[in-house]
């Protein structure tokens, strides 16, 4: 497994690979690899000839300094993990490196997306997101990469970028992996106590919940208070939304799919998770 800290760096190493027509697979991270990273690394390696592993913790999509001061870093950990799932390539750049002092480019997907939701609650957060992913497909030029579903909206952000800066690249999304208690894995649930465990697992729950009442053909409003009741009825969970929305623009469900997205503070960590519906019937419509 190669490193490369620079683009000069990961322009060498890639010069091979691009020049042989090869696919290459990006599966980009802030580090703190964990099974879900591990589950779009082993998606990569089964659908591309070379697999790029991008680990950067990236300032521009914090909102507050703390949360960026307590990520969780852990390079050699990480490093090691990649190599023993097969990464041929890991890319481990400075700040300085992907933001130059006195860089003022940014890229923004605009509203309504970005605004609500993850947007909502976290002003900038997005534009921080599109403008790095920007970045490593301009610097590592991959022809598919690999994200969670995990993070939904972050995905849809991601689909509004590929095809509206008409990147060649395809996005593959993984499912969501959780833990045997159904807890879905983020580098987050490190800031759980074990006592806060239980409280975190009500967002399951509470997803579960909503998508017994539109499969048992009940309204999306009452999906959303069920949910809503499920995170709020458990003690040390703070909900901050329960909605049920279209999985690609996260207006209101056009039928069809429906993407059933919760966020909750639970202790110092803000949870997120969803899961896709199928609507019985043409229940789409409020
Ligand atoms: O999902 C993440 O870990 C980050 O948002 C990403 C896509 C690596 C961009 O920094």
């Amino acid at each position: 497994m190669r490193i490369a800290r620079t683009h000069a760096e990961l322009d060498a190493l890639l010069e091979q690979h691009l020049h042989a027509g090869e696919r290459i697979g990006l599966v980009p991270t802030m580090g703190a690899l964990h099974e879900g990273h591990l589950s779009l690394i082993r998606a990569a390696k089964d659908a591309c000839a070379v697999v790029v592993v991008s680990i950067f913790v990236n300032p521009l999509q914090f909102t507050d300094e703390n949360d960026l001061a307590a990520y969780p870093r852990d390079d050699e950990r990480d490093l090691d993990l990649a190599h023993r799932e097969g990464v041929e390539l890991v890319f481990l750049p400075p700040v300085a490196e992907m933001y130059p002092e006195g860089a003022t480019t940014t890229v923004t997907v605009g509203p309504p997306l970005t605004d609500v939701l993850e947007g909502a609650a976290r002003p900038g957060h997005f534009d921080g997101v599109a403008t790095v992913v920007a970045k490593l497909f301009n610097a590592v030029r991959p022809d598919a990469t690999f994200f969670g579903q995990k993070d939904a909206q972050q995905v849809a952000v991601i689909r509004k970028l590929i095809a509206e800066l008409s990147y060649p690249i395809e996005l593959v999304v993984c499912p969501t992996v959780r833990d045997a208690e159904g807890l879905a894995l983020s580098s987050r649930n490190s800031r759980l106590t074990p006592e806060q465990r239980p409280a975190a697992l009500s967002l399951h729950r509470a997803l579960q919940d909503g998508e017994r009442v539109l499969t048992g053909g009940g309204d999306l409003e009452v999906a959303e208070k069920q949910m809503w009741a499920t995170l709020s009825s458990t003690p040390g969970v703070q909900p901050d939304y329960a909605r049920a929305v279209d999985p690609e623009t996260f207006e209101s469900p056009r039928g069809g799919e429906v993407l059933l997205v919760i966020a909750a503070l639970v202790g110092k960590a803000r949870l997120i998770d969803n899961l896709v519906v199928e609507l019985p019937s043409e229940k789409g419509n409020r």
